[in-house]
């Protein structure tokens, strides 16, 4: 069967795609940084608290938690809305044949998101228990990520939904993708990374504990390796053409693809020398330009059924212009909001 034949036809847009895909890009940078510190948080204070369920940084760590959820939750928005806009007749098409997974990412994110705020009251209240809570809600948001890597993967290939004709009970997983595993890893190994970094930086400010530095560290620079190792992986796993537009094929990809892997190097080597706030600055560089490296694989793959260039636009600016406006005003808002939120903890 054409596997074109299945995909649908897509709505024009009313300014040109590349406004779509960089602030998809810049947005999704944002919410994934915050997953990696959720789920990689969620993991730390588990495997601190595994070995003395009273590990003050287990405790500091998982009572920062619910606010982290809550930003994922808002941040996946954005991204989720230039997801649909450039490419809502794939993605909808793999979200559907995945239904009864994709649905299952709601019943996860309530009862993770109550866990956790279940776990950070029994902290409060000097009844940590043995993290039964914070166990369930980090493995939730394990999984949500494992069922968004597989709805992500499937809808850049259009071949794998002629499936739908065995299964169309919409529990349709894309577990024969090659790169599925190795993505999922670079997610995993990257919330490490992170979460080592989330219970570093407030011990860097005074904040937090005073082993959170120590500790926090050693995990950045081990999980940072490894996620180097998971990402070299995912490379030779990706289809030949796409592989080889970072290795000379694109001189704009192979830049790009670089200048990411470059980035980490210094994020690695502040780590080393315990810095966590120049861990941080060059770690949120690397990710910006791996999240634009991830938008190259996405469109290098479908560029046999579709490329964003080819939709029509419209040229109406005013809903971008007013998008743009809500954004600002939205983050003004929200930082806003999280000074108070800050300073109310401050007074304690
Ligand atoms: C705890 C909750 C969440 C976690 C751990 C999480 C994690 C992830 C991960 C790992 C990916 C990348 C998957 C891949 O490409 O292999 C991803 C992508 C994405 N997530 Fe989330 N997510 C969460 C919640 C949400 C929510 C609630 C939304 C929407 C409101 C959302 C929207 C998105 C979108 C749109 C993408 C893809 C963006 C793109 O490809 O351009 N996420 N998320």
């Amino acid at each position: 069967m054409n596997a074109l034949a299945l995909v649908p036809t897509p709505d024009p847009i009313p300014v040109a795609w590349g406004w779509f895909e960089g602030l998809g890009i810049l947005t999704f940078g944002l919410h994934i940084t915050l997953a990696n510190v959720l789920v990689g948080g969620g993991l730390l204070a588990l495997y601190l608290k595994l070995r003395d369920r009273n590990d003050p940084t287990a405790s500091d760590v998982s009572t920062r938690l619910p606010t982290v959820f809550a930003l994922t939750v808002n941040f996946g928005v954005a991204p989720l809305l230039f997801l649909q806009v450039l490419y809502g007749h794939f993605f909808y098409v793999s979200a559907t044949l995945s239904a009864a997974w994709w649905l299952t990412i709601i019943a996860f994110l309530i009862l993770g998101y109550y866990a956790m705020y279940i776990n950070q009251h029994r902290v409060r209240a000097a009844r940590p228990g043995g993290g039964i809570f914070l166990a369930a809600a980090t493995g939730m948001t394990l999984c949500i990520g494992l069922i968004l890597a597989n709805v992500l993967t499937m809808m850049a290939r259009p071949e794998a939904w002629t499936g739908y004709f065995d299964n169309p009970g919409g529990t349709m997983l894309n577990l024969l993708e090659p790169t599925l595993i190795p993505r999922y890893l670079h997610f995993v190994f990257a919330s490490l990374a992170m979460g080592g970094l989330f219970a570093a930086l407030p011990a860097r400010f005074g904040k937090g504990t005073p082993e959170g530095l120590e500790k926090g560290m050693k995990v950045f620079t081990t999980a940072t390796m490894l996620q180097m190792a998971a990402g070299v992986w995912w490379l030779v796993a990706l289809e030949r053409p796409v592989m080889l537009r970072f290795m000379g094929d694109s001189a704009f990809d192979t830049a790009l693809f670089a200048i990411a892997v470059a980035l980490t190097f210094p994020a690695l080597a502040a780590g080393f020398r315990k810095k966590p706030v120049a861990a941080a600055a060059w770690i949120m560089a690397a990710i910006m330009a791996m999240s634009g490296v991830r938008a190259v694989v996405r469109s290098a793959t479908l560029s046999p059924f579709f490329s964003p260039g080819d939709l029509a636009v419209t040229g109406e600016f005013s809903p971008l212009v007013l998008f743009l406006a809500s954004l600002a005003v939205g983050l003004a808002a929200l930082a806003y909001m999280l000074r108070l939120g800050f300073k109310t903890q401050e007074e304690g």
